[in-house]
């Protein structure tokens, strides 16, 4: 199995730390890039002996040149699989065509409910009772790709963003590896917008 990953993060890390804690896919993770020096999760992986990339998006003139230099950055680590963990920028036509259905993304709210960059504030504002977390691979729409896992997580009558925002996390450490496991171990299968997670690794007969 080649399942080289590289993991996208502009924040703490929390997800890439669960990923890299996974027992299947934390040996995987070649390389973690970060729109952001001061990013958590490059020292998290600096950390585990990880390479740890910061692409300044201020050095390049557009989104276009940018999303080559992340492209490359992949190509030189030999990377198969891109799993995105609180990477907060778009990613670009030519990357996504050159790992097309191999880039999976986290979102901290129940797709297609509160897309884009504020999935735990727009649940408060609106009021939901439940929301929750997804993960999806990516296509050229924000945050609108197949979906192959999700978990719900209850709004309680005290919520702040805060309280939320941790019961968010918990659910999201616990889902994304396993989303993660299944794309790298090519159990993933696409109709449309329909994924479906087989349990055994095709071609081992071995269950997960
Ligand atoms: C996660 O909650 C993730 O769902 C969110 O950023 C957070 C990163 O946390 N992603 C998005 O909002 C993407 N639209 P972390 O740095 O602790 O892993």
């Amino acid at each position: 199995m080649d399942a080289r990953v590289a993991v996208l993060a502009s924040g703490t890390g929390t997800n890439l730390q669960a990923l890299m804690d996974d027992p299947v896919v934390g040996p995987w993770v070649v390389l973690v890039l970060s729109d952001r020096a001061e990013a958590g999760a490059l020292e998290r992986a600096r950390a585990r002996g990880v390479p740890a990339v910061f692409v300044d998006p201020a050095a390049y003139p557009d989104r276009a040149s940018f999303d080559r230099a992340v492209l490359s950055e992949l190509r030189s680590h030999d990377v198969r699989f891109v799993a995105m963990a609180g990477f907060m920028r778009i990613l670009g036509p030519e990357l996504l065509r050159a790992y097309e259905g191999r880039i999976i993304n986290l979102h901290p709210a129940l797709l297609p409910s509160f897309p884009g960059a504020h999935g735990v504030r727009d649940a408060l504002a609106w009021g939901v009772k439940v929301t929750g977390v997804t993960a999806h691979l990516v296509d050229e729409e924000l945050d609108h790709g197949p979906i192959v896992a999700q978990e719900a997580v209850p709004v309680l009558p005290d919520d702040d963003w805060d309280s939320l925002a941790e019961r968010i996390h918990e659910a999201e450490h616990r889902m994304y590896p396993k989303a993660v496991r299944a794309l790298v171990e090519g159990r993933l299968r696409v109709e449309g917008r329909v994924v479906r997670v087989l349990e055994e690794i095709p071609g081992t007969g071995a269950r997960t």
